[in-house]
């Protein structure tokens, strides 16, 4: 059953036919593309400046966002993940390769790019002298929408702002902050809505706000590419997620296979009998002792069956008194691949 969110957001209408007068007339389309964003070869090094190095921030980056999907973009601090969403957002120029937004090509149609791509910044750029109510029609105007097109109204409310769109800016919270710019984002209806850490700094309650109107946008057909610190998010939101670590492309799989990939379960019992160390049987499933009779295990479920390593450790004289078994987490996944980059 549809949220009543899924439902606001739903009659926002966010089909960029509704805005077609933002795109080049010789160029409209609403034919929908494959790929919502595509990249091939994208490259990004910031001069040096002053004493400060050169910095290749982004190494021949070639990533497709499916149409429709709701992407992760993770990698640690300084991965290039802004770097890629500002080159997108039209912020940072690239040094080489090519992106397409929308089937657009940023260089080629750069306003039909930039037509198609909402995109909330990492920083809280916010003008504290104007309204949410303000701020959003004047990037409404800066985009070009008609007054009688404009939907600010519905727009505040599906970032649950209705009842603050009279207020100054300077008195709103960070979390609120944080949604209006998203709100801004929405402006021109655009097909793909990017947002670079949006729950940063956001409180859990907040943040599960924020979900919940993004994937009622993602259900109303608007693509999603989010960059994100917390991976429980990404785990939650994301049908796809690719992992950037030093500007390289480590992994970009679907959340799924991601997890399967890691292939590694953990176990955890409580052993009757005190131990001084881990019996030579175990060793091979990377044991560990802990106090209070506490033993970890690290076994891969596609080779062994839980029966198997059970068996080994009732060879091994033990006698179980509790266990718990734990599936790895995209936590788990992502300091993997991170580490093995690193090498
Ligand atoms: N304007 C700039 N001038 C010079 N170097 C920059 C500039 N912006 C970013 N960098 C460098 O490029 C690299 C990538 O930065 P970027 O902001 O894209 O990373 P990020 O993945 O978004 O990190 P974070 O998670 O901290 O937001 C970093 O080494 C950063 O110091
Ligand atoms: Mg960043």
């Amino acid at each position: 059953m549809p949220t009543p969110q899924a439902n606001e957001t739903a009659a926002l209408s966010f089909d960029p036919a509704a805005v077609s007068h933002l795109l080049a007339p010789e160029l409209t389309t609403t034919e929908q593309p494959d790929w919502a964003i595509r990249t091939r070869g994208l490259s990004k090094t910031y001069a040096a400046i002053g004493p400060a190095p050169a910095k290749q921030a982004l190494k021949g980056v070639d990533i497709d966002i499916p149409a429709g999907s709701f992407f992760g973009l993770l990698g640690p601090n300084g991965a290039g993940k802004s770097t890629f969403i500002n080159i997108l957002a039209g912020l940072v120029n690239k040094t080489a390769g090519e992106a397409k937004i929308w089937g657009w090509d940023i260089d080629r149609n750069p306003r039909n790019a930039r037509a198609s791509i909402g995109v909330v910044p990492q920083e809280l750029n916010i003008d504290a002298f104007f309204t949410p109510r303000e701020a959003v029609e004047f990037q409404a105007g800066l985009f070009g929408v008609p007054r009688g097109e404009r939907l600010t109204e519905a727009i505040l409310d599906a970032v649950h702002l209705g009842d603050k769109a009279d207020a100054y800016a300077r008195s709103l919270s960070g979390g609120m902050r944080r949604r209006l710019l998203v709100a801004k984002a929405l402006v021109h209806r655009p097909p793909v809505l990017v947002l670079d850490e949006p729950t940063a700094g956001v409180d859990i309650e907040l943040r599960h706000q924020l979900w919940t109107t993004i994937k009622a946008l993602n259900t109303a057909g608007v693509t999603i590419l989010l960059t994100t610190h917390y991976l429980e998010e990404a785990e939650e939101l994301c049908d796809r997620i690719a992992v950037i670590n030093h500007g390289e492309v480590a992994a970009c799989d679907t959340t799924e296979a991601l997890l399967a990939r890691l292939d590694r379960k953990d176990l955890t019992l409580v052993v009757e009998e005190d131990i001084a160390e881990v019996p030579a049987e175990l060793a091979r499933w990377n044991a560990q002792l802990h106090p209070y009779r506490r033993l970890t295990l690290h076994y891969p479920p596609s080779q062994t069956t839980i029966g198997e390593v059970l068996a080994a450790v009732q060879a091994a004289g033990l006698t179980i008194h509790d266990l718990t078994t734990h599936e790895s987490d995209l936590e788990d996944a992502f300091l993997a691949l991170v580490r093995q980059d690193r090498g």
